[in-house]
């Protein structure tokens, strides 16, 4: 894979460290510094004014702008609106003068520049010395407190004689860059408050602040709140100046702007009584918990360490399930590419990190979708379809993919929403949730691929037709063998779950029509899956193996990405593969294939596959991890984790590839350590890269915490509860706190 790593920050096992500043890397370095809390998300751009260039963002999770899509003709069943999240205020806006002199890091001299990115403690600092003075910023979003972020800067005079003033507020003015403008209409605005309305959606943000400094001024200025704060300095001396902002979104159009400027004005004023300090423990307090309980660690691959550790933080920081109707976008909370939307990442990536980490936020993903299903209801109707058709790309539930080839035509997304209702339920056997909310998600993505297929007059079988599948490099096929099994498999786990409910609760299933799991039963049997029996091999989709061949090593690494250097249509006429398809089915159903299966779907599909997204490589190291190529595992991982530190993709500045976060995970649990979730009970079947002395990773599994440590040719089971059973190489285990060791 011709990718090569851009080593720019300091490798440390906890930290992410930049040392000197170096504005050619400022926006990716905005990127990594991102901090964020699931509800919002800042980047990590300067407190103070920069006029060099930057992405200033500041984000709400779920609060968004839509916008028309518009066609040359118009053809029923393709969307016709976009959401989009939108840049909202710079709740950190400062602005520093020291004897009148502006500090701008673009125009002024400055020392001995530093910032770091602490994941132990969630807390981004930065120092330099400037003018006689060093400066000193720490900054952190609450994650115990979402409305609450704040913002501290020390500073010491190293020389500096005279007097120090901040400005410093909230500022609704910031422009949205992917559609250069900014959406904001002011609600109110007062001393230390302002709030705002988006123009076309009509949600709302409350923003106040407070110092631990008396203002000297409060100001307002078109769509900002401000205050200026002065203070003496003397050589030696040393001032602190500490900010809390509070900022409460309202989405609910039917509260008004009297009830809303009230509700503000309430929880503002009890949140901002609370000091720094206590907030500031809080959140450590919520880190060390997270890294106390469920860590990875790699002893001798410091880089690997901190790769692996930045996904994790990320992941926590993008979502941790306290709200149901919200989601993981692709680049989280941390820039303005792919509008904030969820994709079927979600299901198929980010579910297992959340299933053996945080199971109230594995459940909440799901639930999104269940909140969400009248709109994936409405669109079956509009694609000639019954049940319910789910977005290739949405943040309320609406399909927002402008791009017909993938909205209209990624129906294996829908299959990912029941392939993640029977994930969580096989795994944390939740069976509230399956008869509450799953059966009826199950019930109606059947009925649409029950109304989306058809028979092939020539063989009778049943296959999914006019579908792209997950390599997106292939549009418009016949039975995409994942799509095709992913549905085989739903269908019969929906008559499965329906004839359960009939013993254990009838008046919980979900409204059925005569005949229809008969129907969904007679499909699975029929449905085509394209398999070579002689070679082993799994066809991606109806003529894939006629297409004409091309070596993907002699594509340049630099005409990347290739959708901008080749002419559209030619991406699609060879057999040139953008990302883990027939693998991915593999991967997910692994009890259902042999070794030998995979040893030779690998080979071939691996031989032609491009990487253009970054959710393929961590799929390729687990893969290799299984059938035992262990230098190709090794050489995919760094890929995973290290993807934005490195930026191997050259594509950080837009924002980190929080899903991939999730693959990165994936690829030590499930490649190294060679868990498989696809059965009633886990199994393990553990590797370690030559390049590692050990690791350890622990996952929560049935309410407990699992430890699996491997190192010096064996691999150690512990569970810190009742014993559980669990597969380790082949063999079933009952697992307990004493322990169980195996050879590897
Ligand atoms: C991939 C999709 C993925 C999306 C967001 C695209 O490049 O092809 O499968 O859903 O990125 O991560």
């Amino acid at each position: 894979m011709a990718k090569e790593a851009i080593k720019y920050y300091g490798v440390d096992p906890w930290k992410i460290t930049e040392t000197g500043f170096n504005p050619e890397r400022g926006r990716v370095s905005e990127s990594i510094f991102s901090l964020g809390n699931e509800y919002m998300g800042t980047r990590g751009y300067f407190d103070e004014v920069y006029s060099g260039d930057s992405l200033k963002g500041s984000y709400f999770n779920g609060v968004w702008e839509e916008k028309p899509i518009t066609y040359f003709e118009h053809f029923k069943g393709l969307s016709e609106r976009c959401c989009f999240m939108i840049n909202a205020n710079n709740w950190i806006y400062t602005r520093i003068f020291a004897n009148g002199e502006e500090l701008d890091l673009a125009k002024c001299r400055v020392e001995d520049f530093y910032r770091e990115l602490d994941m132990k403690r969630g807390i981004v600092t930065r120092s330099f010395v400037w003018n006689g003075i060093k400066l000193t910023f720490e900054r952190f979003i609450s994650m115990t407190e979402r409305t609450v972020a704040a913002q501290k800067i020390t500073f010491t005079s190293v020389g500096f004689e005279g007097t120090v003033k901040i400005v410093a507020g909230s500022d609704f003015t910031p422009i949205h860059e992917e559609e250069n403008r900014n959406f904001w209409h002011e609600v109110f605005k007062g001393d230390g408050i302002i709030a705002a309305r988006t123009e076309s959606s009509g949600q709302r943000i409350y923003s106040a602040y407070e110092a631990n400094i008396k203002a000297d001024r409060f100001f307002t200025e078109e769509k900002k709140s401000c205050a200026e704060y002065s203070f003496k300095l003397s050589n030696g001396e040393t001032e602190t100046f500490e900010r809390l902002s509070v900022n409460i979104t309202e989405k609910d159009k039917t509260v008004t702007d009297d009830d809303f400027i009230k509700n503000g004005n309430e929880k503002s004023a009890k949140l901002l009584k609370v000091s720094y300090d206590k907030y500031k423990a809080d959140h450590e307090k919520f880190w060390s918990d997270v890294w106390n309980t469920l860590d990875i660690t790699i002893d001798g691959d410091e880089e690997n360490q901190q790769g692996v550790r930045f996904c994790i933080f990320n992941l926590h920081q993008t979502y941790h399930g306290e709200d149901g109707s919200l989601n993981v976008g692709a680049k989280g909370l941390t820039g303005e590419k792919y509008s904030g939307w969820t994709f079927w990442d979600s299901e198929t990536y980010c579910l297992p990190f959340y299933m053996f980490n945080n199971p109230q936020a594995a459940k909440n993903l799901i639930m999104y979708r269940y909140n969400t299903l009248q709109q994936a209801l409405d669109r079956a109707v509009e694609q000639d379809t019954k049940g319910a058709c789910f977005p290739m790309v949405t943040i309320d539930g609406t399909e927002s993919c402008g791009v017909w080839q993938h909205g209209n035509l990624e129906i294996h997304v829908t299959a990912a929403i029941a392939y993640a209702v029977w994930h969580y339920v096989t795994n944390l056997k939740d069976k509230d949730f399956l008869y509450d909310y799953g059966a009826r998600l199950l019930v109606e993505t059947s009925r649409y691929f029950a109304s989306r297929g058809g028979f092939s007059p020539k063989t009778g079988e049943y296959g999914l037709y006019g579908v792209m599948g997950p390599d997106e490099f292939h549009m418009m096929v016949n039975n995409n063998t994942y799509t095709n099994y992913m549905v085989k498999k739903m269908f019969n786990y929906t008559v499965d779950v329906i004839n359960e409910m009939k013993r254990e609760c009838p008046e919980k299933i979900p409204q059925l029509d005569d005949g229809e799991l008969e129907d969904w039963s007679f499909k699975a049997d029929k449905m085509r899956i394209n398999y070579d029996e002689e070679t082993e091999l799994f066809e991606q989709h109806d003529g894939y193996f006629d297409l004409p061949h091309i070596d993907i090593n002699s594509i340049s690494p630099d005409r990347v990405p290739i959708y901008k250097y080749w002419a559209y249509d030619s991406i699609f006429r060879v057999n040139m593969i953008k990302q883990p398809d027939v693998l991915l089915m593999l991967f997910f159903f692994s009890k259902d294939f042999t070794m030998k299966q995979k040893e030779a779907n690998y080979d071939y599909y691996e031989a032609r596959c491009f990487h253009e997204s970054s959710l393929s490589p961590s799929i390729h190291s687990i893969l290799a991890s299984e059938i035992g190529k262990d230098e190709k595992a090794y050489e995919y991982a760094k890929y995973a984790s290290r993807l934005d530190l490195d930026d191997y993709n050259r594509n950080t500045h837009q924002g980190l590839h929080i899903t991939s976060c999730a693959a990165a995970w994936m690829n030590i649990v499930y490649g190294f350590g060679g868990m498989r979730s696809d059965d009633d009970i886990l199994s393990f079947k553990p590797t370690k890269p030559v390049q590692w002395k050990g690791y350890q990773f622990k996952i929560l599994y049935r309410g407990k915490i699992l430890t699996v440590d491997v190192r010096g040719g064996k691999a150690r089971f512990t569970l810190d509860g009742e014993a559980e059973p669990i597969r380790i190489c082949g063999k079933e285990y009952s697992v307990g706190r004493e322990g169980v060791e195996v050879e590897i």
